[in-house]
């Protein structure tokens, strides 16, 4: 069952090459430069009608909607808001009948999803889920939605279940965006990247037994900072979350800018920060703020491209994956995350596909 590997969480992190061309398959369609839906059950004609989007979920599935919020906003100019979904539950925001929900969970089954669904449905609120599990109760209890066809996921820390996430929320944003402003020629180019993403994240798994050595240097530490801007902002709070569920290791996620206003006080020698700064728009801020971080003496771990020189030459330790468009980043900077906390897991210890405390869904409140 676990093909060879020690954990089921490694075996799903190398499975997402796979998962990720399972979410996409079928659902790129060159002619009309968009992407498909088989059961969204909402026409064009209401979908463009749609002037508000609110994204609610829990832990890992919740930082997949930040990076849905940033593609959304990008490619179909819509607004969008992201809500833990057992805040989401107990307010009342007030919103026109033309805002959608959508839900997005792994499982189906978590409980404060569900329940912030019902809630929104219940005001007459069109309601669509992302999800993995088939005929789960959040997927039948939505108007329409899209599964992420990424098979079992059986480690309590999502892997595969997170990225295909991020990759059906591209393709949302894209078939929204192509109902209203996106050019024909801005799909295919979405189209093209989305196509070479596999691979990107084949290469990116190369990035293991460099994982494991800096995973090696680090695995005492009690502390660690994870910073990233934009795009890369959603994958600090995911690359936390998976170092704290699955080490014990206290670990925060920032937008790198903001930690001058106060986390910067916790960084020392034994405190290391890790940067996620592939190329992009805000490639030369982050290095500032990697600067910063030298200055007062922490070891900065840098998730950089292949080719990257500038970064690199700061950082303390590399972790170099292949350059994507902006919009892919937090998918190829996931997979090095993933890879550092499972090897400092294991080297602690801990019970990595069971974590203590957790469980693999969340069913009650
Ligand atoms: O099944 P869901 O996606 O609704 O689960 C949501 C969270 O409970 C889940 O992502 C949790 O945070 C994971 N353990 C994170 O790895």
């Amino acid at each position: 069952e676990l093909g060879g590997y020690p954990h089921y969480m490694l075996k799903e992190i190398f499975e997402q090459p796979e998962s990720i061309r399972a979410a996409m398959r079928g659902r790129l369609d060159r002619d009309q430069a968009t992407a498909v839906f088989g059961g969204l059950n909402l026409d064009a004609r209401r979908l463009r009608g749609i002037d508000r989007m609110i994204l609610t979920a829990c832990g890992t599935s919740w930082h997949s909607g930040l990076v849905g919020e940033y593609m959304i906003e990008e490619f179909a100019r819509l607004p969008v808001e992201v809500e833990y979904a057992s805040e989401l539950r107990y307010r009342n925001p007030p919103l026109s009948s033309d805002t959608l929900l959508l839900a997005i969970t792994q499982s189906g089954e978590t409980i404060d999803t569900l329940a912030a669904m019902r809630e929104m449905k219940r005001k007459g609120h069109p309601v669509l889920a992302i999800c993995n599990v088939v005929g789960s109760s959040i997927a039948r209890e939505s108007d329409g939605g899209v599964y992420l066809h990424a098979g079992p996921e059986i480690g309590v820390a999502s892997t595969k279940a997170y990225t295909s996430q991020c990759v059906v929320l591209a393709l949302l944003a894209l078939h929204l965006g192509r109902l209203r402003h996106l050019s024909y020629e801005a799909g295919l180019r979405i189209i093209d990247e989305l196509e070479a993403l596999p691979e990107a994240v084949e290469r990116a798994l190369e990035s293991n037994d460099v994982a494991r050595r800096i995973a090696g240097l680090y695995a005492s530490c009690e502390n660690f900072l994870y910073l990233g801007r934009q795009y890369n902002f959603p994958t600090a709070l995911e690359g936390a979350l998976k170092l704290k569920e699955i080490s014990y290791i206290h670990a925060e996620g920032y937008p790198a800018a903001e930690m001058k206003h106060g986390p910067i006080a916790l960084v020392d020698e034994a405190t290391p920060s890790v940067f996620i700064v592939p190329q992009g728009g805000v490639y030369d801020k982050v290095i500032a703020n990697m600067e910063e971080i030298r200055a007062r003496g922490g070891p900065v771990i840098a998730i950089v491209d292949e080719q990257d020189e500038r970064a690199s030459a700061i950082a303390t330790e590399v972790i170099r994956v292949p350059a994507v468009a902006d919009f892919l980043q937090p998918i190829v900077t996931a997979i090095p995350l993933q890879l550092l906390a499972y090897h400092i897991a294991v080297l602690r210890g801990c019970d990595v596909d069971k974590p203590r405390n957790l469980a693999k869904s969340v069913t009650v409140e």
